[in-house]
């Protein structure tokens, strides 16, 4: 059927249809023009006279290699590839091999498994694509199935990390505890759970970033009162006596700003009262005594107001104040706790906005009041739960015990439920979690010694253009994205619109499955990732069944469309069932309204 070359402009070939028939099953299956090169096309058009292909790679010793050095000739011989051909391009038909994980069958080439190369797919980032009920879930989940219910080559020593933002994989991934030797865990942020562990995140691992997250902080002016609260809560977490000193030279200096500050005298005695009712200590506080030749007052009757509106007695306490003021009183690097609570944190914020400048400005006060009352409402609201640890623990078994399940059993999979938090809670979650993974890889001394896979459900919720980096300066995700495959720490991004991702996550990935699609924005997004698609194949995307993905990337030797095997069990994401919720013992209602 295969005439002579009618023409070849780049990449593509137009051949004549010596059949002139149109047979459609052709498209998309690989030719071979054979002559000193074999050039391998991908057939993407056909008409009554003319067969048009686009140019792929080529068979190497019968080892196929993408991209092009030659072109075929007008006296190259045309062929559809042979079985070991097509066998060298959807990959290894063995399902348990070390080297190749199965993903389905091929949909071009009828009978034949493809798969993919299991240290290019998890070695890189990549994404997972497709409009809402195009198969996503099903294929993560039939994805860990196809690597964790084998039976030889067993991926014992996998650390995948899974954020579940609708608690759907529960169920799928439950079966893998039945294997002999693999595991998976569940972390809920269901409190009244009691199967599975619920989410501990000790608070003292928290640092500046992730409180600004967490507290929803919307400008870097607000760091440095962040900042300071993590220094002041030494100061709640220690016996008073070994932290007297800072204490008092604090709160002399703030009760000093505001006896200077050229306020009222009777917005001054408030102020002054207010912050001595909060913080105090056993030499400054309401009651201590202000001595003088002849008289002793308490600081509290020392500012009192008299008939002319004026506090006579401030000098008194002006001088009382300055003799704890000391300059030296500056924290040392070792002056870091070593566990402490959201509420010495709390304290420590409350602390560190009456300190020094905060108290002056009104406007500045509001910025930074609005953190602690934040923070208030986490610790005493029912997220305050997520982060109640009494016992320190390092970074290291943390991370290490997260991978081990209840009966000390090595666990590969660990499922994050988010679907009890709001949103925003479950974004901050997930990004102090992967900031916590990927501080820990870089800590390594042996670069990727801890191998992670995070597998992120509604990434562009996550990897998305935020706030984050006018407020603390990066994007967690960016930041894993540029250099986390360094370290062994690689993002799974599961989305339905790439075109919301950052520009950086996805131009990183390395490997792609995309399934149904057919926002515009989004084909055109895919269209820009990669030169190895043809249109005719882009088109294609919007037709598909759930469940057929495109599979293309460094892990793959061609673009390969691939129908992957329902998982089994399917994760909990089955559209509702309308019809049969609707209809639900209406009919004795009807029947009940038609009788009265
Ligand atoms: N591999 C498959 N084989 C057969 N049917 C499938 C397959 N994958 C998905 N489906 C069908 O499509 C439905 C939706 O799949 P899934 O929940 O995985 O979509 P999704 O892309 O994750 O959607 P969402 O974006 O809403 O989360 C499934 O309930 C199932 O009926
Ligand atoms: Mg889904």
């Amino acid at each position: 059927m295969f005439g002579s070359i009618k023409s070849v402009t780049d990449d593509i070939i137009i051949l004549e249809n010596a059949s002139g028939k149109v047979e459609t099953t052709l498209i998309g299956v690989h030719i071979v023009f054979e002559e000193k090169y074999k050039i391998v096309c991908e057939i993407t058009a056909i008409s009554r006279d003319s067969i048009e292909c686009i140019m792929v790679g080529e068979f190497i010793d019968n080892i196929f290699s993408s991209g092009l050095i030659h072109k075929p000739t007008h006296t190259s011989k045309v062929r559809i590839v042979n079985r070991e051909e097509v066998i060298s391009l959807v990959g290894s038909q063995n399902i348990d091999t070390p080297t190749d994980l199965y993903l389905g069958k091929s949909l071009i080439y009828d009978g034949f498994n493809v798969s993919a190369n299991i240290d290019n797919l998890f070695s890189n980032h990549f994404a997972i694509i497709g409009n809402t009920g195009s198969g996503k879930s099903c294929s993560v989940a039939r994805i860990f199935q196809n690597l964790f219910y084998r039976k030889e080559n067993i991926p014992y020593n996998a650390n995948i990390v899974l954020f579940d933002v609708y608690g759907e994989y529960h169920n799928a991934l439950d079966r893998i505890n039945q294997t002999k030797y693999c595991r998976c865990k569940n972390i809920t942020t269901d409190i009244k759970n009691i199967r599975d562990d619920v989410v501990k995140i000790p608070p003292y691992y928290l640092e500046a970033d992730d409180i600004a997250l967490l507290l929803n902080a919307d400008t870097p002016a607000q760091m440095p009162l962040i900042e300071k609260a993590l220094k002041y809560v030494y100061l709640f977490t220690e016996e008073e006596d070994k932290v007297l000193d800072f204490k008092n030279n604090i709160i002399a200096k703030a009760i000093l700003d505001i006896l200077t500050g050229g306020k009222a005298s009777t917005q001054i005695r408030d102020q002054v009262t207010a912050v001595l009712s909060t913080f105090y200590t056993k030499d400054i506080n309401l009651e201590s005594k202000i001595v003088q030749p002849g008289y002793v007052r308490t600081l509290r009757q020392c500012l009192n107001v008299d008939q002319t509106g004026k506090i006579n007695t401030i000098q008194l306490v002006i001088e009382f104040l300055e003799n704890y003021i000391s300059e030296e009183n500056v924290f040392d690097r070792n002056m870091k706790p070593t566990k402490y609570t959201l509420r010495d944190l709390y304290n420590a914020f409350e602390f560190a906005l009456i300190s020094e400048g905060v108290l002056k400005s009104d406007k500045v006060y509001d910025i930074n009041n609005i953190l602690k009352v934040r923070l208030d409402s986490i610790a005493n609201g029912d997220y305050g739960y997520y982060f109640e640890v009494d016992e320190y623990i390092t970074k290291e078994d943390y991370i290490k015990k997260m991978f081990t399940s209840a009966k000390g059993e090595k666990t590969q999979i660990v499922n994050f439920n988010l679907n009890y938090v709001d949103e925003r809670f479950a974004k901050t979650l997930t990004k102090i979690y992967s900031k916590l993974f990927f501080d820990y890889a870089i800590s390594l001394e042996s670069r990727g010694g801890y191998p992670l896979q995070l597998m992120l459900e509604e990434a562009h919720r996550y990897v998305q253009n935020d706030n984050d980096i006018n407020v603390i300066g990066y994007n967690i995700f960016d930041r894993i994205t540029k250099e986390g495959r360094k370290y062994g720490v690689v993002l799974g991004l599961i989305t339905q619109r790439p075109s919301e991702l950052s520009n950086t996550a996805l131009s990183q990935c390395s490997n792609y499955l995309v399934l149904r699609m057919f926002h515009p924005e989004d084909l055109k997004i895919i269209k820009s990732i990669t030169h190895s698609i043809a249109a005719s194949d882009v088109e294609k995307l919007k037709t598909l069944r759930p469940g057929v993905a495109l599979c293309f990337g460094n892990a793959f030797n061609i673009p390969v469309f691939t129908k992957i095997d329902k998982p089994d069990p399917t994760p909990n994401s089955s559209n509702a069932h309308i019809g049969t919720q609707w209809f639900r013992k209406a009919e004795s209602k009807i029947k009940d309204i038609n009788q009265n």
